[in-house]
């Protein structure tokens, strides 16, 4: 099959039921992992680019569709649920399918410089894109609460950090001041180019499971992503790809729900930094996505995000970044008003390796340090 078959009907696999106790997924059938272009080529007709667009990429997108059983199992019910695993992108996050569009359009726009604000994933993004397509990244953070990884990759992947006494909705005001009077790209999701790429994750989701899922959980910060996966389901239903859409659940951090709250957070907090906005750019479009599907915003505590982050990884072997686990925190606290037999994908953002702080400050794990390096020793605490 050709790298770009986007559009041919998705092949059925059948497992031995032995080999399974999680329901039959049927999937489209897909090029070989290292045959995958990138979703630039692997989507082209339904992204706005041309002959002349430079494709930068990193070969970002068809990550995984995982069932959770585990998950499924708190739920009840006949309701089966998958985990989009966008953490195994090139950077570690979703911003990937966003950054690989708006690098190449800047790009080919003939831009020699990006900016950004983050709370860490989009400057990590940014700075690989950027660089590899040969320009300057400039990327604001708010000093001191950027996971580690992420700030690693930044650093390492060549961007210029500047870090802002200030949150992100301060640091995102400058950078708009600055790429409306200096020579730099704006590369948040303010640019219209990075929902374009985002979107190809809800074309991702109906291609593995041959229709939409009945709700759609996502974890939602500056409100982008919810926005481009209700445009991915609202394009593929309209080209017959689907009958149904999903409702849209998106879930804040309690201490930064603007949009359960319905007014701009001042101060927001949360052990999710990701998610640490008060003043979402793309508010509208998330309300509308929610209007729209008949779907629903709520806030969930950091402590249940925690508790959905651990069940992440030691009930499904799944680590995730505390903001992605919103996403199934929220899943959870809405289990009552799943329809029995449902199907519901919840959106996993970011990899947990980008924030290895919280995962050992947060975690049921026994880890005994200092032992005498004999084997009698190391039996014992084993408990034999
Ligand atoms: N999950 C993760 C891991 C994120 O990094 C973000 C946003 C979100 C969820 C929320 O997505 O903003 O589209 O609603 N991170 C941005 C950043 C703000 O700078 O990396 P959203």
């Amino acid at each position: 099959m050709g790298c770009g078959a986007t559009t041919s009907q998705p092949r059925r696999f059948e497992l031995r039921p032995s080999l399974s106790t999680v329901p039959l997924l049927p999937f489209r059938r897909r090029p070989a992992m290292q045959d995958w272009p990138g979703l630039i080529e692997g989507y082209r007709k339904w992204l706005p680019v041309s002959s002349k667009t430079p494709v930068i990429t990193l070969r970002e997108g068809a990550t995984p569709l995982i069932p959770a059983p585990t998950i499924a199992e708190r739920i009840g019910r006949g309701v089966k649920v998958y985990l989009k695993y966008d953490g195994l992108n090139p950077t570690g996050s979703f911003k990937d399918r966003g950054m690989t569009m708006a690098i190449s359009k800047a790009k080919e726009a003939g831009s020699e410089a990006v900016i950004c604000a983050s709370t860490g994933n989009t400057s990590a993004a940014a700075a690989a894109y950027a660089r590899r397509g040969g320009m300057r990244a400039f990327v604001l953070i708010p000093d001191g609460y950027v996971a580690q990884g992420k700030l690693a990759q930044a650093l390492l992947y060549g961007a210029e950090v500047l870090a802002v006494k200030g949150n992100f909705d301060r640091a995102l005001a400058i950078v708009r001041e600055v790429a409306d009077q200096y020579p730099v790209t704006l590369v948040n999701s303010l640019n219209p180019y990075r929902l374009q790429g985002q979107k190809t994750a809800a074309f991702e989701v109906v291609d593995a499971l041959g229709e939409a899922p009945d709700w759609l959980c996502i974890p939602v910060g500056n409100a982008g992503n919810i926005s481009a996966y209700w445009m991915g389901f609202n394009e593929y239903k309209a080209a017959g790809h689907s009958r149904k859409l999903p409702r849209m659940m998106g879930f804040q951090a309690a201490g930064s729900a603007p949009l359960v709250l319905g007014h701009t957070v001042e101060q927001p907090d949360t052990i999710a930094t990701a998610i640490r906005i008060g003043n979402p750019v793309n508010k509208e479009n998330a309300l509308k996505a929610r209007a729209e599907s008949n779907g629903d915003f709520m806030a969930v505590t950091d402590a249940e995000i925690i508790e959905a982050y651990k069940l992440l990884g030691a009930g499904e072997g799944v680590f995730c970044e505390p903001a992605s686990a919103a996403s199934v925190a929220g899943l959870i606290k809405r289990r009552e008003e799943v329809p029995a037999d449902s199907t519901v994908v919840c959106v996993l953002t970011g990899n947990g390796l980008k924030d290895p702080t919280t995962a050992i400050e947060h975690n049921d794990s026994k880890f005994h340090t200092g032992l005498d390096p004999v084997t009698a020793t190391v039996a014992q605490v084993m408990g034999f």
